[in-house]
């Protein structure tokens, strides 16, 4: 038996402040979509905005339903929209953030499963990497290169 440590590396930034312009942009443009949410039942407000590589920002946030499965993520509906809108542009980097209706959320929160297995099969369709930008309401801000970091050992195409 042999162990493989699996390893990534997390970019940790100590406000949004520290992000490049363009990231910058992005996560404000993510943090101005929260109004748009709709989790009555939750009262968990989640909005991401993606950059795809023509440089256009396509918002998307979380949306309930009182049958609760039935509910979408976030990054489902801005997967969905840039594959509806703009089905043949890659994603180059994704931002994610929250807000809580019950307390302020100081620390970065990632996507769930199901999101970042979407998350891959953009990366693999386009067979390109997708910078995910991830913050609370407030305070750190993490990066990733890639949604591989965060879904080690992964489903994709590959093993069809
Ligand atoms: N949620 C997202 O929008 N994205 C995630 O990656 C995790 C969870 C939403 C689903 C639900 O509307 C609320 O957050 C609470 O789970």
């Amino acid at each position: 038996m042999i162990e493989r440590e699996l390893k990534f590396t997390l970019r940790v930034f100590a406000n949004k402040n520290e992000l490049s312009k363009e990231d910058g942009i992005l996560l404000d443009t993510a943090k101005n979509a929260i109004k748009d949410a709709y989790a009555p039942y939750s009262k968990f407000r989640v909005a991401a905005a993606v950059l795809l590589e023509n440089g256009k920002i396509i918002t998307g946030t979380n949306q309930e339903n009182a049958a609760f499965p039935v509910g979408i993520c976030a990054e489902g509906t801005a997967l969905s929209a840039c594959s509806a809108l703009y089905p043949d542009v890659a994603m180059k980097k994704i931002a994610i953030t929250i807000k809580s209706g019950t307390h302020v959320v100081t620390h970065p929160v990632a996507p769930c499963g199901v999101c970042r297995q979407r998350l891959l099969e953009y990366e693999t369709r386009f067979n390109t990497n997708i910078e995910i930008i991830l913050m609370g309401e407030e305070g750190e801000v993490y990066a990733v290169n890639s949604v591989r970091d965060i879904l080690p050992l992964s489903f994709s195409n590959t093993d069809l």
